[in-house]
C-alpha cells in the first residue's frame, strides 16, 4: 500500500512502516502514519468515491492496512451528516449541521478508530490488545477485538457509564474497573503490559486509531461536496478524532482535493475537566493536568492528553478557540437536540450546543457561518447522567 514511514509528531524522527510501534522512543510523544499521496490519488480520485463502499475503508489508499484479508470491519463510518434546521434557528446561524456519530457501530466514533487500530494489531501479529478507557474506546474495542479473534483487556473507572462495562463483558473482553481515572487506569496498562505480553491501544500511543479517525475530516469534505464548513465544534477528551480531521485536511490538499483554507477548530471540554481549555487561554503548548477532574460526560473526563500540543496547535493554526461548558448545560442541550432534532446525543456531544451558543454571543461565530457540531456517540450508553433529568 502507500504508507512509507511513521513519523514522531514532535521531534520528527522516522519510523521503519509495518513493524508494531508505540510512542516515539526518542521523545514519548505518538507517531503519525506517513503516505506517498501522489502514489495514492493514481487510484483514489474523488470523482469515483461515489461508487464506492459505504464505510470509512472507501478511502483505502490513505488507510494503512496492507493485505485486504486484515481489515477488521463491522461497517463503521460513512454516518450521516444531519442538517439541523430548527436547532440552526433556535441558535441562530442559517447553515448548522450535525455529524451524527452515535449511527456507528458500538454507537460512537471510537468504533473509526478502533477499527483500524484493531486491523493493524492482526496484520502485525499482536495477540492480546490492552486499553485504559471512558468507556466508549472499551467498547469499541471489545467488540473489534471479537470480530479479530483476538484478546482484548479493558480498564477503566469504577463509576464508567454502566452500559460500556456491560457490553464489554458481553462481547468477550477481560474488564478491570479501577478505583481512580482514565490516567490511572493508562499507568496500570503501562505498568502491567510487558509482563503480560499486551499491546497498549491507548490513544495516540499507537500510530492507528488516529488514522481511522481521521476519516471524519474525510467524510466531512466528502458530503459537503469538498467545500469545508467555518466552523468545526468537537467534544474533546484524547483529541483524537481533532488531530485526526486536521491531518485528513493536510492530505486532502496534497491530494489535491481542497485548498489551503480550514475551518475553525473548536474544542469542547466540561469546566469539571478542561487542561485544553486552560492552556489554550494560557498560551501555553503543552497543557497541565487538571486537577479533581469530574464530568458527566464520562468520555470528557481526560486530565491530562498526550496529544495536547497536536490539538493546540490546531486550534491557533485555524484559527479556532477553546471553550468550556457546565455539566448543566450539556445536560440540558441534550434534551434541546433531541427534542428539535431526534438525534439522541451522547452528553460529550450535546457540549457542542450550549460551545455554540457561547462562540455567537461572544461575536466568535457569526450568521453565516456554516458550522458542524460533532455527536460523537449515543445518549442510550448514559442513562446514570439523565437520572435525575
Ligand atoms: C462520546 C465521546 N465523545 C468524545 C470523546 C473524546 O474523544 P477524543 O479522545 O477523541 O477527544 C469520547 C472519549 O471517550 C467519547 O466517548
Ligand atoms: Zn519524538
Amino acid at each position: 500500500m502507500n504508507v512509507t514511514h511513521l513519523e514522531c509528531a514532535l521531534c520528527a524522527l522516522q519510523y521503519e512502516a509495518h513493524r508494531l510501534h508505540n510512542v516515539c522512543t526518542a521523545c514519548g510523544k505518538p507517531l503519525l502514519v506517513r503516505y506517498d499521496l501522489d502514489r495514492a490519488k493514481i487510484t483514489l480520485r474523488k470523482e469515483t468515491l461515489a461508487t464506492r463502499r459505504p464505510d470509512l475503508w472507501r478511502y483505502r489508499e490513505v488507510l494503512p492496512v496492507e493485505d485486504e484479508d486484515n481489515i477488521v470491519s463491522l461497517g463503521e463510518g460513512w454516518t450521516p451528516l444531519l442538517r439541523a434546521n430548527r436547532l440552526a434557528r433556535r441558535v441562530g446561524v442559517q447553515d448548522l449541521f450535525i455529524k451524527d456519530e452515535s449511527q456507528n457501530p458500538t454507537q460512537s466514533f471510537k468504533a473509526r478508530g478502533m477499527a483500524t487500530a484493531v486491523s493493524m494489531a492482526k496484520e502485525l501479529g499482536a495477540k492480546k490488545l490492552a486499553v485504559p478507557s471512558a468507556g466508549n474506546a472499551a467498547g469499541a474495542l471489545a467488540a473489534y477485538a471479537a470480530r479479530a479473534g483476538l484478546k482484548s483487556f479493558i480498564f477503566m473507572p469504577r463509576d464508567t457509564p454502566h452500559a460500556n462495562v456491560v457490553e464489554c463483558e458481553q462481547t468477550g473482553a477481560h474488564v478491570t474497573l479501577m478505583d481512580g481515572l482514565i490516567t490511572d487506569c493508562g499507568a496500570e496498562v503501562a505498568r502491567r503490559k510487558e509482563k503480560e505480553g499486551w499491546f497498549d491501544v491507548s490513544t495516540l500511543k499507537e500510530p492507528y486509531r488516529v488514522e481511522g479517525k481521521k476519516t471524519l475530516g474525510y467524510e466531512l469534505a466528502e458530503q459537503m461536496e469538498w467545500r469545508l464548513p467555518d466552523v468545526i465544534i468537537y467534544p474533546t477528551g484524547g483529541g483524537t478524532g481533532l488531530i485526526g480531521m486536521w491531518k485528513a485536511f493536510d492530505e486532502m490538499e496534497r491530494l489535491g482535493w481542497i485548498g489551503s483554507k480550514r475551518p475553525r477548530m473548536v474544542t469542547v471540554q466540561a469546566e469539571g475537566c478542561a487542561p485544553i481549555v486552560r492552556a489554550f487561554e494560557e498560551g501555553k503548548r503543552f497543557a497541565d493536568e487538571f486537577p479533581n477532574a469530574a464530568t458527566t460526560a464520562s468520555g470528557l473526563r481526560v486530565p491530562k492528553a498526550i496529544g495536547d500540543f497536536l490539538i493546540l496547535d490546531a486550534l491557533r493554526e485555524s484559527g479556532g478557540t477553546a471553550i468550556a461548558v457546565t455539566d448543566d448545560e450539556l445536560i440540558a442541550a441534550t434534551r434541546e437536540i433531541g427534542a428539535s432534532e431526534g438525534v439522541f446525543c451522547a452528553p460529550e456531544g450535546a457540549a457542542c450546543l450550549p460551545a455554540l451558543r457561547k462562540l455567537i454571543e461572544a461575536g466568535e461565530v457569526k450568521t453565516s457561518d456554516r458550522v458542524v457540531l460533532f455527536n460523537t456517540g449515543s445518549g442510550v450508553k448514559y442513562m446514570e447522567s439523565f437520572a435525575a433529568d
